[in-house]
C-alpha cells in the first residue's frame, strides 16, 4: 500500500505536533506549509533528524509555498491565530476567516480529491467558511472539536473518579465555544453511566470545566492556546480517515436535518473513513441537551451569518 500524504497547513504549535504525531505512528508522508520563513523548514528538518531514534519511516517536507501538497489526501488546516487570555475563539472569526479563506483556495486547487480536517478557530465556522470556499461534498470537510472536548471531559471525570482516563467514555457535542454540550447520558466510567456514579451538582461542575478546558489553558500559558491534546485529537481523526476504519468520533459536521439542525456545522457522532463523514450516529438525547446543542447550533449560524458568505 502505498503512504498517504497529508499536508499540514500552519506550522504553529499545534500543526507541528500533528505533523510530529502523524510522523511518530507511520501514518503518512508529511508536508508541513507556513508563511513564516524558514520556520517550517527548520521543524521539518528537525523531525527527520529525530527519524534515527524514533525508527519511522515517513517523511517530512517544510515549504512556504503550496507546490509540493499537490495530491494531498488529507489537508489539515491549522493556520490562524490562536486565542490569548480574555479572547474568546469567537474573536478571532474575521482575521482568521480571511487566512483560512486564502488557503483553501490554494489546497483545493492542488489537491481536488483530498479531505479538509479543520482546526483553526473558530471552528465551527471555519468548517463552514471551508465547505463553501472549496465547493467540496461537505462529507468532505470535518472540524476538529468534539474529539478534543470528549477528552477533556473524560479526563475530568477519571480524577474525580479516581480512575484512569481510558476507562471514560465521554461525549461532548454541539459547537466549540461556551455552547458545547457535554452529554451525561451517554457519558460512561467503567463501562457505566456516570449519571449513576455521581451527583447531578458533581456532574455540572464537571461539565463547566470542560465547556472552560480551553480557557484554563491559555490562562495558565498568557501566550498561545493548547496544542497537545489538540493534535492528538486532530491525528485520531486523520488515523480513522486514512486507514477507513469507520470509527465513531464526536467531529464538527455539515448537519441538514439530522439533531433537527439545518444548514449549519456542529459538533455530533459520526463515523469516519477514506470518504469523510460516512454515516451521522444519531443519539436520543435528553430534553436539556437538546435544547442546549439546538442554541448551540443557532449561535454557530449566527456567527456564521457575519461572514457574509
Ligand atoms: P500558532 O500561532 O502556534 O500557529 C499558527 C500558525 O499559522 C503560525 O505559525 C502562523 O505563521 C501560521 N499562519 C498564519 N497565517 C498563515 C497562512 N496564511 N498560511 C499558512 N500559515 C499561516 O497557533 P496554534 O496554537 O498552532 O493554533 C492554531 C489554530 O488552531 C488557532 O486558530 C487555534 O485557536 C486553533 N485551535 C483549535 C483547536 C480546536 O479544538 N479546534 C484546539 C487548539 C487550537
Ligand atoms: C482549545 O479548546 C483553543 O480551541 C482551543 O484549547
Amino acid at each position: 500500500m502505498t503512504t498517504p500524504k497529508v499536508t499540514v497547513v500552519g506550522a504553529g504549535f499545534v500543526g507541528a505536533g500533528v505533523a510530529q504525531r502523524l510522523l511518530e505512528k507511520g501514518l503518512a508522508n508529511v508536508v508541513l506549509t507556513d508563511i513564516i520563513d524558514g520556520m517550517p523548514q527548520g521543524k521539518a528538518l528537525d523531525m527527520m533528524e529525530s527519524a534515527p531514534i524514533e525508527g519511522f519511516k515517513t517523511t517530512i517536507v517544510g515549504t512556504n509555498s503550496y507546490e509540493e501538497t499537490e495530491n494531498s489526501d488529507l489537508v489539515v488546516i491549522t493556520a490562524g491565530l490562536a486565542r490569548k487570555p480574555g479572547m474568546s475563539r469567537d474573536d478571532l472569526q474575521t482575521k482568521n476567516a480571511e487566512i483560512v479563506g486564502g488557503i483553501v483556495t490554494e489546497v483545493v486547487k492542488r489537491s481536488p480529491k483530498s479531505i479538509l480536517l479543520m482546526v483553526t478557530n473558530p471552528l465551527d465556522v471555519m468548517c463552514y467558511l471551508a465547505y463553501k470556499k472549496s465547493g467540496f461534498d461537505s462529507r468532505r470537510v470535518i472540524g476538529m472539536a468534539g474529539v478534543l472536548d470528549s477528552a477533556r471531559y473524560a479526563y475530568f471525570l477519571s480524577l474525580e473518579l479516581k480512575i484512569p482516563p481510558a476507562r471514560v467514555e465521554a461525549v461532548v457535542l454541539g459547537g466549540h465555544g461556551d455552547l458545547m454540550v457535554p452529554a451525561p447520558e451517554f457519558t460512561k466510567a467503567n463501562g457505566k453511566p456516570i449519571t449513576q456514579l455521581l451527583s447531578k451538582e458533581k456532574i455540572e461542575a464537571i461539565n463547566q470545566r470542560t465547556r472552560d478546558g480551553g480557557a484554563e489553558i491559555v490562562n495558565l500559558l498568557k501566550t498561545g492556546s493548547a496544542y497537545y491534546a489538540p493534535s492528538s485529537s486532530a491525528v485520531a481523526m486523520a488515523e480513522a480517515i486514512l486507514k477507513d476504519t469507520g470509527r465513531v468520533f464526536p467531529c464538527c459536521v455539515y448537519l441538514s436535518g439530522e439533531y433537527g439542525i439545518r444548514d449549519t456545522y456542529c459538533g455530533v457522532p459520526v463515523r469516519l473513513g477514506k470518504q469523510g463523514v460516512q454515516e451521522v450516529i444519531e443519539l436520543k438525547l435528553s430534553p436539556e441537551s437538546q435544547d442546549v446543542l439546538k442554541r448551540s447550533a443557532d449561535h454557530i449560524r449566527a456567527q456564521i451569518t457575519k461572514l457574509k458568505l
